[in-house]
């Protein structure tokens, strides 16, 4: 068993980890990841993990601490299973937007997140565009965090004619600027105030705008209100057309709604979060999978070569 991967999935997205088993050319490990008849987690891992290199895919989504405690228990039966390295790959870091108190009497909730992981028995993340890149300082195991640049590069390098990137707000000008650099065109900001969670307003946009076919670059897309508010105000600055990139689709209620009624043209996202029927069905919405990166960066983690050279 020494040296040999096996690669679990959690409930939060099986599609993607059938995907990600494909590319690894690797069966799906066995297990019975359940519920008691109380709600509590019933875990029971169905192949021999000793001495094995373990991966379990579980982006922490909608249910986010269900979702967090499969992962935990998970990591806890390899660990009693003697498994010789767990990582938890966790494509959605939920709780990343909790990494600082925002107010007097606040929790810093991504970083109790992290403590979690840590204390399961995982010796190793590797997570996606995480909503800010310090989080990985909340961790004492190494975290490999991936962008996703090189698949927004494949899909875009075709038409950048009048491109500009957009970030929504100002702690996304990094992510936009990474982005616009690919491709060698400008940057714009929507300086956006949010007064209350889940609520948002556009108070000004530094940049030129005009005749420009703007690409709003976010990691989140939760109700929707940042990016459909980003997309009225560029349009009402004479942008050309409005489109988006968002990394993790968590389009809660009523993102949907929002989105399609939008001048959004477009909003290209990722798998890392499992789509609902509802969103599968906006014809606005296009999805881009991040199975073979995440592939790619199991391997090479499992044969200790660079995971950074996947995005530079
Ligand atoms: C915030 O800083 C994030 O990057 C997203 O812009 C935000 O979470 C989106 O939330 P909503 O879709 O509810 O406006």
């Amino acid at each position: 068993m020494d040296n040999e991967i096996i690669f679990f999935s959690g409930n939060a997205n099986k599609p993607l980890a059938k995907k990600i088993a494909r590319y690894l050319d690797l069966p799906l490990a066995k297990s019975i990841v359940t519920q008691f008849a109380d709600g509590e987690t019933r875990v029971e891992l169905q192949d021999n993990v000793r001495g094995a290199d373990v991966y379990i895919l579980q982006p922490l989504s909608r249910p986010a601490n269900h979702h967090i405690m499969e992962a935990a228990i998970m990591a806890d039966a390899c660990r009693r299973a003697s498994a010789k390295h767990i990582t938890l790959v966790t494509p959605y870091f939920g709780y990343a937007r909790q990494e600082r108190k925002s107010a007097p009497r606040t929790p810093i909730s991504a970083k109790l997140v992290a403590d979690i992981i840590q204390v399961s028995g995982f010796d190793r993340v590797l997570t996606l565009e995480l909503h800010t890149s310090a989080i990985q300082g909340f961790f004492n195991i190494p975290v490999d965090h991936l962008f996703a640049k090189p698949i927004y590069r494949d899909y875009f390098s075709q038409n950048t004619e009048d491109l500009l990137m957009v970030s929504p707000d100002a702690g996304g000008v990094e992510r936009a600027r990474a982005l616009a650099k690919v491709f060698e065109v400008g940057i714009a900001i929507i300086d956006k105030r949010r007064d209350r969670p889940n609520e948002s307003s556009v108070l000004n946009i530094i940049g030129e705008v005009k005749d420009k076919n703007c690409l709003l670059v976010d990691d989140i897309c939760d109700t929707g209100g940042s990016l459909t508010k980003a997309a009225e105000a560029l349009m009402e600055a004479g942008a050309k057309s409005v489109s988006a990139v968002i990394c993790h689709a968590v389009l809660s209620d009523p993102a949907i709604k929002r989105i399609t009624e939008s001048c959004l043209v477009k909003v290209i996202v990722t798998d890392s979060i499992q789509l609902t029927d509802e969103a599968k069905k906006c014809s606005k919405i296009e999805v881009l999978s991040i199975a073979e990166l995440l592939s790619k960066a199991i391997r090479r983690i499992h044969n200790s070569e660079s995971v950074s050279s996947l995005f530079i």
